[in-house]
């Protein structure tokens, strides 16, 4: 029998990390949740009696945080008691592509996920559960228990010998989304060998969770499986973006053909949105991933079959880019471009991989003029994506459509903020320099309307 976990830590306090302790938290009155992390900027933001500072934009965050924190959710720079106090500790940190070194541009760099195992390993008292939670690459879990059984035994201060169970529990919730995802999931999956440590973790969700909803499996399939989820869903975008640019050359409309195939149940609805090509965190990297894993076990055709995936996804967003220059005969030199959106999608402020970033360094590799405005990122994160600063750099930051517009010759969307929904074209048109262009690389423009205001437009896959 498992006893019940009484007191958990989680190592990170991102975008996914908060979130999930925040619903643990809020759904487990009698479990204590200390989510801690090195950056004290961002632990500072956690405790912010201001629940709009969040470090973390999500919908219905706040309301969980102020629910939970202080009675059984605790934000904390502290790591090594935190560690030691806890049954159970959540693995969440970054684990981004390497940068060099073998495997880069494929390979997760595991140093994060390496430094929070040994400090584990050094702190846990007693029995310790250790969940990955970040996202890894298959086989991960090994290295951690390697790394922690190094110490398994170890008698600190002479309390109880130390022990380690390791779980992979990988995190399906999607940016923008992630409460109503970790109130209601689709499924939780936990991996692992050692059934006392599963029925513990399956314990917790169980709380909020129907048990058929808990899937169990070995270690190396939950791993797996998160790759496997993550590939086949920006499969499906790579997929219908290449079918909007075909619609775009033969007069066919994406949203048509979607809508058609969609109602297929074997093909279903969802994920058909053509775009500017996917962004966050997990697309690109998990691909990249799969494609190490199989090149380092000889799958070459694989490997590339999954590649095409990413490169699709890269081509679609210069491709874009390219077409605004082609429409704006063929020169952006000097031209001032309105760019409304930079998150990678609407309902968050993240920002990774987004695909504003490529599209308007291509423009600025143009000469163009940038004007660009989201209602969530603010200005140094813009800069630190596009490499360079505001001004100097050929862009800066608005806080309005309005004054993104002001003698722009064209408007480009790449978030699908609600609020670019109902943006009103008769007024923002004459604000702008003619003949003015409306590129929607989101379809969420009211077209009508834009033309009735004078605007000439594209919207991706529209023929
Ligand atoms: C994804 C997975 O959905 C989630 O299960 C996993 O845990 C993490 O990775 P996330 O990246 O947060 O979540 O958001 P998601 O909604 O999947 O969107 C990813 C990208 O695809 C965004 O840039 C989005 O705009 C784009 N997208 C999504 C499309 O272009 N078209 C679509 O139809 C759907
Ligand atoms: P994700 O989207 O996976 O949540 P983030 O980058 O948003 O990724 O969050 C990961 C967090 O993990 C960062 O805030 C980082 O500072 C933190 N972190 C990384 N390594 C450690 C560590 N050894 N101890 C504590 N926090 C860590």
């Amino acid at each position: 029998m498992t006893a019940p976990i009484r007191s958990i830590c989680c190592i990170g306090a991102g975008y996914v990390g908060g979130p999930t302790m925040a619903v643990i938290a809020d759904r487990c009155p009698q479990i204590q949740v200390t989510v801690v992390d090195l950056n004290a900027a961002r632990i500072a933001a956690w405790n912010d009696a201001d629940l709009s500072k969040l470090p973390v934009y999500e919908p219905g965050l706040d309301a969980v945080v102020g629910r939970c924190r202080g009675r059984n959710l605790h934000f904390s720079t502290e790591v090594e008691p935190a560690i030691a106090a806890a049954d159970m500790v959540f693995l969440s940190v970054n684990t981004p592509t390497k940068t060099k070194g073998v495997g880069a541009g494929q390979a997760s760099d595991l140093r994060w996920i390496e430094a929070s195992a040994r400090q584990v390993a050094a702190c846990a008292q007693g029995h310790t559960i250790v969940v990955e939670k970040s996202t890894l690459p298959v086989r991960t879990a090994e290295t951690v228990k390697a790394i922690l059984s190094a110490a398994q035994g170890d008698v600190p201060g002479g309390g109880e010998p130390k022990s380690f169970a390791v779980l992979s529990n990988p995190e399906f919730l999607a940016e923008g989304t992630a409460i109503p995802d970790l109130e209601n999931p689709d499924r939780v999956l936990i991996g692992g060998e050692d059934s006392d440590a599963i029925e513990a973790l399956a314990g917790v969700y169980g709380q909020w969770v129907p048990q058929e909803r808990i899937l169990r499996t070995n270690l190396w399939s939950s791993e797996l499986s998160k790759l496997t989820a993550n590939a086949f869903l920006a499969q499906r975008i790579s997929s219908i973006n290449s079918i909007a640019a075909l619609c775009e050359s033969t007069g066919a409309d994406v949203q048509e053909v979607a809508h058609a195939i969609g109602t297929d149940s074997r093909i279903g609805s969802k994920f058909l949105k053509a775009g500017p090509g996917f962004g966050g965190s997990c697309f690109q990297k998990d691909i990249l991933n799969l494609v190490y894993l199989c090149g380092h076990y000889g799958l070459h055709e694989v490997a590339a079959y999954w590649q095409s995936v990413v490169d699709l996804n890269a081509w679609q967003q210069h491709r874009i880019a390219r077409l605004v220059v082609q429409k704006l005969f063929g020169t952006v030199t000097g031209k001032r471009i309105a760019i409304l959106g930079f998150a990678f999608k609407a309902d968050t402020n993240d920002t990774r991989e987004a695909p504003a970033i490529r599209i308007c360094q291509d423009l600025l590799e143009e000469g163009a003029q940038l004007a660009i405005h989201d209602p969530k990122v603010p200005e140094a994160q813009m800069a630190s994506d596009l490499g360079c600063p505001a001004e100097a750099g050929g862009w800066h930051a608005v806080a309005s459509p309005q004054l993104a517009v002001g003698g722009a010759d064209a408007v480009v969307i790449l978030t699908e903020w609600q609020s670019f929904r109902e943006l009103p074209w008769m007024e923002l048109a004459p604000l702008m320099r003619r003949p003015a262009w409306l590129f929607d690389a989101r379809s969420v423009a009211d077209l009508t309307a834009a033309r009735a205001a004078g605007l000439q437009v594209w919207r991706v896959g529209m023929g």
